[in-house]
């Protein structure tokens, strides 16, 4: 049975007394619910990551980095190594999150570098994978995943793969007004879980967790996590506030109850 995941990339948002205020608030609430089936994790900005791990630190929810460099330290001026992620707290980190590609022109083949050092840290990738609106309508989504994914654990021996987390983030679904729709997300997550049987063997497509994200909602979520093959919500704007976080970590924590029972 793959533990459920509830995670939140906060982007360029909250400062240290926003963060500590955020923590607050969540761990007041968490306190009262019975969380220890799921995974729960949140991703600051750089600068509050000591501040989260401080804040959080007397609850389950861990933290994680948005973004690392692969080398371990010198002249790679305004990024940040896998080392002092660890350092800062982190237990997680994402790379690939279709704005670094977008904006910042991140590539897979650095992911693949960033992959291994994430791991050797002892740090788990949420390693983001998307098809555009684009490479959808071409019906190249699951030619696109495959090359992501393939390209992403490279090198990596099986044993290894379950310890990354796939988030499935259809980019044109972030940041937008809909989530993919259930049915969509479910041939994908398929997919996916397919490419690792084929490419790697049915023990690593059964561990390993595939995760949602791409305006995920309180309201949409539900139906998300009801999903065979989905293993978690990976959420921006709507877990921005620790009561719309509280929400999603709900929806989760309620769906591994009843997977569990089903299984
Ligand atoms: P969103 O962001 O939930 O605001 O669409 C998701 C993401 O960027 O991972």
């Amino acid at each position: 049975m793959r533990r459920l995941i509830a995670g939140t990339g906060w982007k360029m948002n909250n400062t240290v007394a926003e963060t500590r205020r955020y923590a607050q608030i969540l761990g007041q609430w968490s306190a009262g619910q019975d969380l220890s089936a799921i995974d729960i994790f949140v991703l600051p900005p750089f600068t509050s990551l000591h501040a989260a791990a401080s804040a959080f630190s007397d609850t389950l929810v861990r933290t994680g980095g948005q973004n690392m460099h692969w080398d371990d330290s010198g002249g790679w001026t305004g990024e940040v190594s896998a080392g002092m992620l660890v350092e800062a707290g982190c237990r997680y980190v994402e790379l690939a999150h279709s704005e670094r590609l977008q904006h910042f022109g991140e590539t897979y083949a650095c992911v693949r570098l960033k992959v291994d050092k994430a791991i050797s840290a002892g740090l788990t990738p949420i390693i983001c994978l998307g098809e555009t609106a684009k490479e959808k309508a071409a019906g190249r989504a699951d030619a696109v995943l495959m090359e992501q994914v393939l390209t992403s654990i490279e090198g990596q021996p099986d044993q290894r793969i379950p310890e990354v987390v796939l988030a499935y983030e259809p980019r044109w679904a972030i940041g937008g007004a809909e989530a993919a729709s259930p049915d969509y997300v479910a041939e994908r997550h398929a997919a996916l879980r397919e490419v690792l049987r084929k490419h790697r063997s049915e023990e690593v497509a059964q561990q390993t967790r595939i995760i949602y994200g791409g305006s995920v909602t309180p309201e949409n979520g539900k139906s998300l996590i009801g999903i065979a093959d989905v293993d978690g919500l990976f959420v921006g704007r709507a877990a921005w506030t620790p009561e719309g976080f509280a929400r999603i970590i709900e929806l989760v924590a309620t769906a591994a109850r009843e997977k569990s029972l089903s299984a």
